[in-house]
């Protein structure tokens, strides 16, 4: 294990050198990558100083998300002591269900989902980490169908239509989670947004309105608090009046924006997220965490036991529930994700969210600043956090995205934006200089012919 770890050791600093070097790699083909690198697996194994080489070689030809020009992604860089912690994570290999298995690393997760839940107005609150935002989206609504329809956990659903309410701009999983909680994709209401890509409360009641005369039964409003490609927050004060009017669970998917929480003047967008039920919050977005690192949370504490308990005598056979998080969990077993966002946690303080909350935010507003100086270029609106939309005359944003991939300078996605199909860039590396975004928008113009 010692020789390994100092290899390992090796490679790290390799890939670090190389993130500082060069941009995200140039695209390689599937093909290509298999004649670069030896990937088959074999009924004969090999030494292990040759599964390292095998493994360095794999390290050199992989995505770098930490290098300082990935703008692709809703996550990006790396914070060093959340990294050091998941490298200790992966060797300790607790599973999270019992305090008698990963002893303090239960008391980890429960102090940060304390803290958590006090960011997020939750006083009475609890929550548990799991493997993602679609995950937690799809947890939250559950407990809001489950409470719609309270018998349907032990004898399934009544034959009565199960609705569900997302902004036009919201995400896919709840879509895709509506098909796994046997809801039906189909009843997904598409709410209409505003001109910014914000849910049109007056739409949303009308749709609710619409399906109670119709007999069916709403199981939650899921608003969104940061949008994937405008980064923009439905409105969850006005939100929250409608679905406390109508006795529906407000779920709040704030996997983007949720850290907004941890600023003083932005958490002004998450405005009324107390009076939520739940909410999904993913660390290993903007907070830089690495993957995964999701939380969900309860306004109201006994939820997520009242929903997932079963019982299990071979495995818990100490402690009670609030040690033992297998009660109240969708997993049996499961990673441990809170080590590393305590450790960062523990490093940054509050006030460190703030500042570095504060820096990707600058960023974001230096590109916007860019775009508006660029005769060619149009800003589709002024970023609400860390995406900054926009649109090249006469380019074709797909394409010179691609020849930016090919040619390894940056890796920056596209999405739509009212009908068109534009730049989205993202500044949630916190590692990130004026001098990256500078280069980047460089780039652009130079692919796009200008
Ligand atoms: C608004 C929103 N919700 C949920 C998700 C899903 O999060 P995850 O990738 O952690 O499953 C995303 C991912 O980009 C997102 O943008």
């Amino acid at each position: 294990m010692d020789k390994l770890l100092s290899e390992v050791l090796e490679i790290a600093q390799e890939l670090f050198d190389e993130e500082q070097l060069s941009a995200p790699i140039p695209r390689v083909a599937p093909d290509e990558m298999r004649q670069r690198v030896d990937l088959s697996l074999a009924s004969t194994g090999i030494p292990v100083d040759d599964v390292m080489a095998r493994m360095r070689a794999v390290v050199r030809v992989t995505p770098r998300t930490s290098s300082r020009r990935f703008f692709n992604q809703l996550y990006a860089g790396r914070l060093e002591i959340a990294s050091a912690a998941e490298m200790l994570t992966g060797l300790l290999n607790v599973s999270m269900y019992t305090y008698k298995i990963a002893g303090p690393m239960i008391l980890i997760e429960n102090e940060i989902i304390a803290r958590m839940c006090r960011f997020a107005g939750f006083p009475n609150g609890f929550g548990i980490a799991v493997p993602g935002g679609s995950m937690a989206n799809l947890v939250g609504m559950m407990l809001g169908r489950n409470r719609a329809m309270p018998n349907l956990r032990n004898n399934g659903a009544d034959g009565r239509r199960l609705t569900y309410y997302l902004s036009q701009e919201g995400h896919y999983s709840v879509v895709k989670n509506a098909g796994i909680l046997g809801t039906g994709r189909a009843n997904v209401r598409l709410i209409a947004t505003d001109e910014l890509g914000r849910m049109r409360v007056d739409a949303l009641e009308a749709a609710i309105e619409k399906d109670l005369e119709a007999g069916a039964v709403p199981c939650a409003v899921v608003a969104t608090a940061g949008t994937t490609v405008l980064g923009e927050f439905d409105p969850l004060r006005a939100i929250a009046a409608v679905t406390q009017k109508h006795g529906i669970w407000l779920h709040v998917d704030g996997a983007y924006g949720g850290t907004l929480l941890l600023h003083p003047a932005a958490r002004q967008k998450l405005d009324g997220l107390e009076l939520a039920d739940s909410l999904t919050w993913d660390a290993h977005k903007l907070m830089g965490i690495p993957l995964m690192c999701s939380m969900l949370l309860t306004r109201q504490r006994g939820q997520l036991s009242a929903n997932f308990q079963e019982t299990a005598d071979y495995l818990f056979q100490a402690d009670d529930y609030k040690l033992n998080p297998g009660t109240r969990s969708l997993q049996c077993g499961r990673r441990n994700d809170a080590f590393k966002l305590w450790a960062a946690w523990l490093n940054l303080g509050d006030e460190g969210w703030a500042t570095r909350i504060e820096k990707q935010l600058h960023m974001a507003r230096y590109a916007a600043a860019r775009v508006q100086r660029e005769t060619k270029m149009t800003l589709c609106q002024d970023p609400a956090s860390t995406n900054v939309c926009f649109s090249v005359e006469g380019a074709n944003s797909k394409q010179v995205c691609g020849a930016l991939h090919d040619s390894g300078k940056a890796l920056i996605g596209y999405g739509e934006v009212r009908g068109e199909q534009v730049f989205r860039l993202v500044t949630v590396n916190g590692h990130t200089e004026e001098q990256d975004i500078d280069r980047l928008f460089d780039d652009i113009l130079a692919a796009s012919g200008l």
